[in-house]
């Protein structure tokens, strides 16, 4: 049986513990910082198979994990954590000789650990570049992760796709220039990269609640011609774009030729069964097997069961391929699917 420490977005930790009980028989699930943080066991199945389905079928709300091979009483001493973070890194000569290793260090806000993110990387680092592995940011073979809790120092030591993210604790980061319009810009980027679906591929986007122009911006820089679609206006930077068109319209008023678009965006700040209604209306806007990437907004505090009726209600029209909270959604969970034939 692995021990694994798991993270959520903020105040979401509570679902993935949940989904995670529904999942993995036999788990033990045990909160270990506040809404965000937890741990949790492999139970009674083999953990090579549990690892494996969760990679398959990724939980919704469960960010990031990483396998604890090490758990001692956290100290607020530097000495002492020091040589903690030392002892470990040198049992791992045999994994990291020769490879890239990427070292995250992440903290509790009420943990005593008395290093930030970078002190304690540099310690680790020094290690393991003794031990003849390269220490790198992105692109690792190895993730050497260490996370700290009030009363508790993790560590373990696993392959990227094996942590769901292969950054420190699922917090994707991009630079800031890349959302200048909008934050929410992020996560369609964040989309991008979690579903595995190059935006370049599409040539016409539809986008439903387009406003200021963040998701829109993207679109225009993949080379979409984008349709926008929203009562507000859009980002000035926007208006002469020669291949936007803004229609400054309610959506639900709207329709189009079958086919028009080879891929569908939606991020309409509204009632997520009315937006399934609007979206699900304009469809046949979609061609046959065109995306939709969609953000079901979870107003009711009842998640489970506000993404089980929407991704009922959505499968009319389309196939869902992945629902996930992404980091940088909040109230919502973000939805991949295709249009039907
Ligand atoms: C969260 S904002 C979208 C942000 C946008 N994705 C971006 O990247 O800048 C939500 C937008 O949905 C728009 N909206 C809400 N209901 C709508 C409707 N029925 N039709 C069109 N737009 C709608 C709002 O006017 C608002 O601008």
């Amino acid at each position: 049986m692995i021990t694994y420490i798991g993270t959520a977005n903020p105040g979401f930790a509570p679902y993935a513990m949940e989904e995670l009980r529904r999942r993995v028989r036999g788990t033990k699930v045990s909160g270990v910082a506040a809404g965000e943080t937890f741990s949790f066991t492999t139970g009674d199945g083999e953990p090579e198979q549990v690892l494996k389905d969760l990679r398959r079928n990724e939980p919704v709300f469960l960010r990031h994990i990483f396998p604890v091979e090490a758990e001692i009483p956290v100290s607020s001493d530097e000495a002492l954590t020091a040589s903690a973070l030392r002892d470990y890194a040198a049992q791992l000569a045999d994994r990291v000789h020769g490879k890239k290793v990427a070292i995250q260090v992440r903290k509790a806000q009420d943990s005593p650990f008395p290093y930030g993110s970078a002190e304690g990387r540099d310690i680790m680092a020094e290690v393991v570049r003794e031990l003849g592995g390269e220490v790198v940011a992105r692109d690792s073979d190895w993730i050497v992760s260490v996370y700290s809790s009030r009363k508790l120092l993790y560590m373990g030591c696993s392959a990227p796709k094996d942590n769901l993210s292969d950054w420190p604790g699922g917090a994707v980061r991009f630079r800031r220039d890349e959302a200048l319009i909008s934050r929410a810009a992020f996560k369609l980027l964040e989309a991008e990269k979690a579903f595995g679906l190059p935006l370049d591929k599409f040539t016409n986007a539809l986008d439903l609640g387009a406003a200021p122009g963040g998701w829109t911006s993207v679109l225009l820089e993949r080379g979409m011609k984008v349709t926008a679609v929203d009562p507000a206006e859009m980002d000035e930077s926007l208006a002469l774009h020669p291949r936007l068109r803004h229609l400054r319209k309610n959506a639900a008023e709207l329709s189009f030729a079958p086919g028009s678009f080879d891929l569908l965006v939606c991020d309409m700040s509204w009632d997520p069964y009315h937006t399934c209604r609007i979206v699900s209306g304009l469809s046949s806007a979609l061609s046959a097997g065109g995306s939709g990437i969609i953000t079901l907004k979870l107003m009711y505090r009842k998640p489970f069961q506000s993404i089980q009726d929407l991704t009922e209600a959505y499968s009319e029209h389309f196939d869902i391929r992945k629902v996930k909270q992404l980091f940088h959604n909040r109230e919502e969970v973000t939805m991949w699917v295709r249009r039907k034939p």
